[in-house]
């Protein structure tokens, strides 16, 4: 598992664009974290990290993104609205697999549907308003 502290939107961002690079081939990648958390923020470093130049935002109303002819496509969904696997078959997610990465917001809707391979994100408020505690499980080191 690693932790990162955050201090700052470019601390969250450098952090994601490290990682990027470690994420295998279509790998997936669960994003956890409240409203306002920085998964945007994340997602915009981590397409960063695989020299994407287009613009990143949050994909709450078209429920997925794709980020497509960087070093990997990336698929960004979010799964705000999905809280079963009957929606989850709905959105095409799974039409998505295996063609680039799959990267999550609001995770915690399709937690049992998670593969166990997956790398899980946690971003969690830290102290004051800056502060983000980072926790990446299924990753040794980034
Ligand atoms: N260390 C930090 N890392 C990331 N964001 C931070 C940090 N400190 C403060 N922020 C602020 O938190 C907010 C994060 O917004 P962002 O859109 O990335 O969150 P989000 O999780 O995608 O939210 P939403 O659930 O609404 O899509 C921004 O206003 C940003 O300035
Ligand atoms: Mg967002």
């Amino acid at each position: 598992m690693i932790e990162f502290l955050s201090q700052s939107v470019a601390d969250t961002e450098a952090f994601a664009c490290r990682l990027a690079q470690r994420v295998p081939q279509a790998g997936f990648v669960a994003l956890f974290g409240g409203l306002g958390m920085g998964k945007t923020a994340f997602a915009r470093g981590f397409m960063k990290g695989l020299d994407y130049t287009g613009e990143v935002s949050s994909p709450t109303f078209a429920l997925v993104h794709e980020y497509v002819g960087a070093k990997q496509d990336v698929f960004h969904f979010d799964l705000y609205r999905v809280t079963s696997p009957e929606d989850l078959y709905s959105t095409g997610f799974f039409d998505y697999e295996g063609r680039g990465i799959l990267l999550t917001d609001w995770s915690e809707n399709i937690e049992e549907l998670l593969p166990t391979d997956c790398i899980r994100v946690h971003i969690a408020a830290g102290e004051g308003d800056e502060q983000r505690k980072i926790t990446v499980e299924g990753l040794s080191e980034c």
